[in-house]
């Protein structure tokens, strides 16, 4: 497959990685996607979030209303994954971390799609091996992790498995230039891949610092942003992620690896067993109650 064949895309998920994911398909690569989801109300809230996101960038003059327009129009939802996926050259499936759910999406993603489309999968905790079994023909098969927010973050993770062709790597090195994104070609398959091995593990650092009582968290998340220039601090970027995220990926960490610098502690795992989730329950380590 070669760059240029890649027409048309499928994102299989619309949480906040699909939905984002579809929409810079659509606005920097221009591309036809078809969004799906099995739930017709997350389709509804995707579509709603990303029109909010765009229009918000047509306020502040920094996108023209009619390529605003087109963009989203460009994004089509679907309920039926045989539709979404059946003309597709390119699927991305961004579906929850979960490996039965996944797998059982890649065999449906081998019945309907063409034999030839390319399937990334946009885990952040399983390599692309885990799922390679169930697919025809896996040389096609890859992860092609994005970060999040999706529309904002500039990291586009290739990850070349022991299965892949070389064709669908280039291939999809610069599909994610020509979306507008920067890609890095991860050679071989590893825990993490690589930003979110240097991420997370530098997190649980600041877990630890606070669980020992050496800082506080406001002050650990102070020190990170003017001391490291990071753009948010541990505490306030976990809150983002969302603390189930969070945990599942070091948790996965410490299953994978047998490493215990990856097993989640109290202060991650007391606030998920509360269902204190990050932003989107209103409360993680911080308060977002309106
Ligand atoms: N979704 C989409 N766009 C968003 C957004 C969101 N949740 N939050 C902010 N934005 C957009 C804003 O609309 C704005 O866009 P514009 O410049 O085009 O108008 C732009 O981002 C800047 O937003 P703000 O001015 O409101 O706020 P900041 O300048 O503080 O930026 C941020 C917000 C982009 C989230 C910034 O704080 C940041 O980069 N944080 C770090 C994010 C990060 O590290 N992500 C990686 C997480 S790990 C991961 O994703 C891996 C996965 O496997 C778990």
């Amino acid at each position: 497959m070669n760059v240029d064949e890649i027409t048309r895309v499928c994102v299989v998920g619309a949480g906040t990685m699909g939905a984002q994911i579809a929409q810079q398909v659509a606005l920097a690569g221009g591309y036809e996607v078809r969004l799906y989801s099995r739930s017709r109300e997350r389709l509804d809230a995707a579509v709603a979030s990303n029109a909010k996101l765009l229009g918000k960038r047509v306020e502040k003059g920094k996108l023209d209303a009619a390529e605003c327009e087109a963009a989203l129009a460009r994004v089509t939802t679907h309920t039926d994954l045989a539709e979404a996926a059946a003309d597709a050259d390119l699927v991305i499936e961004s579906v929850a971390e979960d490996r039965e759910t996944k797998r059982h999406i890649c065999q449906q993603l081998s019945e309907h799609a063409r034999p030839d489309a390319i399937i990334a999968s946009n885990s952040s905790t399983m390599a692309s091996s885990f799922f390679a079994d169930c697919i025809s023909n896996d040389e096609r098969l890859l992860n092609v992790h994005f970060f999040n927010p999706a529309l904002v973050m500039q990291l586009v993770e290739v990850v070349r498995g022991p299965h892949t062709a070389d064709d669908v790597v280039d291939a999809c090195m610069e599909f994610v230039r020509r979306i507008g994104r920067t890609p890095v070609l991860v050679e071989k398959e590893t825990y993490g891949f690589i930003a979110n091995r240097i991420l997370f593990i530098a997190m649980q650092e600041a877990f630890r610092l606070v669980e020992d009582g050496y800082v506080s968290m406001e002050d650990a998340d102070l020190a990170v942003k003017n001391g490291l220039n990071w753009p948010m601090g541990p505490f306030e970027l976990a809150d983002l992620v969302g603390l189930d995220v969070t945990q599942d990926i070091l948790s996965q960490g410490h299953l994978q690896t047998g490493e215990e610098r990856w097993k989640p502690t109290e202060i991650l795992t007391g606030r998920t067993a509360r269902g204190e989730l990050g932003r989107k329950s209103g409360k993680g380590f911080y308060d977002y109650a309106r």
